[in-house]
């Protein structure tokens, strides 16, 4: 066969894009994602706070909630929070079921306390923290409402505080010794040892060295749920646990992909800029 010229080929890529890209309208309207596991995605606020330009004041010293997402198959769980991403990438998250389901803060009051603690918006510290409680509603919290145990706003929050709870990431982390240094970890001693103690393989994101250094930062561990609420494996079987960047396109918000094999770097809080 002849070689594709190059034109055919730039055409080719163009269809694709704009084939994922409809494909991702289409479920985005349909508003009826099926989507095969929940994702408790927990983020460092020192690591967060390096990536992105942000006004990050006083950012907590314990790993918050990023958010509560729901993953539609076994591909990557990068975070597309970019909307550009998550356009141009194949959709592997349901994301946007119900465009009509507005935000509204009342219906969370009781929750006001737990949800400033543990899911503040970390990387907008100064900005109405409601708006990223509103986007995480609108974006993934309308989705997880297909289950009775998730669907109204009190109750998607709710749960997400209570699984964040339940994990007790923090705790965990501090009793298998996993505490921020300026040493290095090795990426597979901290999988293996969540992976140990939670029974389930997590998934584990970081933010690529900086010019001039060496090391990744461990910036988000995800773990992963069943529709019945029950631990499962972030990945599925057979899938490698470094997936592709595919969901992580250049130019996301927030550039974390998942972590490389190899020595990761737990930044203590105080080292980060403030
Ligand atoms: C979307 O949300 C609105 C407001 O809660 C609700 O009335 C409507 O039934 C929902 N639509 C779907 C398809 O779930
Ligand atoms: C923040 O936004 C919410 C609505 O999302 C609004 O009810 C609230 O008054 C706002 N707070 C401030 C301080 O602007
Ligand atoms: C979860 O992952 C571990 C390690 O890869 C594997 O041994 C186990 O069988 C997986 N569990 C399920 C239910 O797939």
């Amino acid at each position: 066969m002849k070689p594709a010229a190059p034109g055919h080929v730039l055409l080719c890529c163009l269809c694709l894009a704009l084939g994922s890209l409809c494909c991702a309208h289409g479920l985005w309207r349909r508003g009826d994602q099926e989507w095969q596991k929940l994702i408790m995605v927990h983020h460092w606020p020192a690591t967060v706070c390096q990536e992105v330009e942000n006004d990050c004041r006083n950012p907590p010293d314990y790993w918050t909630i990023h958010g509560l997402w729901q993953a539609l198959n076994a591909l990557g769980t990068g975070d597309s929070s970019s909307s550009l991403g998550s356009r141009l990438s194949l959709p592997d998250k349901a994301e946007e079921c119900n465009r009509s389901w507005h935000f509204h803060l009342e219906e969370i009051k009781d929750l006001l306390q737990d949800m400033k603690m543990y899911w503040p918006d970390v990387i907008h510290s100064s900005a109405n923290r409601s708006a990223f409680w509103k986007h995480e509603w609108q974006k993934h919290g309308t989705c997880a409402a297909q289950l009775d145990a998730l669907n109204s706003q009190k109750k998607y929050f709710g749960k997400g505080l209570d699984l964040y709870k339940g994990l007790a990431l923090n705790s965990m982390l501090q009793k298998l010794g996993i505490i921020p240094s300026g040493n290095y970890y090795q990426i597979a001693d901290i999988r293996d040892a969540l992976a140990g103690l939670y029974g389930v393989v997590p998934k584990i994101q970081c933010l690529l060295p900086k010019q001039g250094e060496e090391v990744q930062s461990i910036g988000q561990i995800e773990l992963c749920f069943t529709k019945d609420l029950q631990l499962r494996n972030c990945t599925e079987p057979g899938e490698p646990v470094a997936v592709g960047q595919g969901a992580q396109p250049a130019g996301a918000a927030m550039n974390l992909q998942v972590c490389e094999d190899g020595p990761v770097f737990y930044p203590p809080p105080q080292e980060t800029n403030r």
